[in-house]
């Protein structure tokens, strides 16, 4: 099924009431439950619209995007203080709410690619709005994969989950901080 599986043969397309991947199974229980049976009622009430990845005829994974805006202690804000003499504690976002591959499809870049995906969209956005970072609440077993993309951690009280079940994480959508990773 994945073999001669390549990054370049992915499309992406709106979720539809026509496309809903109704056997999605990422291994994670409230992903699949997200997307198979609330991705729609979030697109419909305009709270998150979701993207679908496709491989040949079958959806290998997911995201889903809303507006945010996050929170930074003042060691975190005091570099954008400092370059832009701005005072704010909180910047505007665009949250990946929630971002899945299936498994049979782990491991092999297309979690890069969405994140990528998302990159491209909110650099076209920042023509329009004011836009400075990516935020996600991400699982703990998943923080690895958004360190590595260039994720840092968020440590203001307001972004810490009282659960513990997640970690909020941050990406500086910023070219000049941007061209400066090796991502
Ligand atoms: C986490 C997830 C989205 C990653 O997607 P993926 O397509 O498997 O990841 P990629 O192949 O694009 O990996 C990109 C890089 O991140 C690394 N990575 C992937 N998952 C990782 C993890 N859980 N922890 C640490 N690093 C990870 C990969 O090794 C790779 O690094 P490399 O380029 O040096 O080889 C996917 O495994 C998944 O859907 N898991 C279940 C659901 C989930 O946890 N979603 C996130 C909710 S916040």
């Amino acid at each position: 099924m994945t073999e001669g599986f390549s990054i370049q043969d992915l499309s992406f397309e709106p979720l539809s009431k026509e496309n809903v991947p109704l056997d999605f199974n990422c291994g994670d229980k409230d992903l699949d439950d997200f997307i198979i049976n609330d991705a729609l009622v979030h697109q419909d009430a305009n709270v998150a619209m979701t993207t679908l990845v496709r491989y040949r005829s079958e959806v290998v994974a997911f995201y889903s995007l809303a507006t945010d805006c996050i929170s930074l202690d003042s060691n975190e804000k005091g570099r954008i203080r400092k370059e832009y003499r701005i005072p704010y504690s909180e910047f505007p976002a665009l949250k990946i709410c929630r971002l899945a591959v299936c498994k049979g499809f782990q491991g092999k870049g297309i979690g890069r690619a969405m994140v990528y995906d998302v990159i491209g969209l909110a650099l076209d956005l920042q023509e329009w709005m004011g836009l400075r970072f990516l935020s996600v609440d991400a699982y703990r077993a998943s923080e690895g994969f958004y360190k590595k993309l260039g994720f840092l951690f968020n440590h203001h009280e307001n972004e810490i989950d009282p659960r513990g079940e997640t970690v909020s994480m941050r990406f500086d959508l910023q070219p000049i901080v941007w061209e400066e990773r090796e991502i």
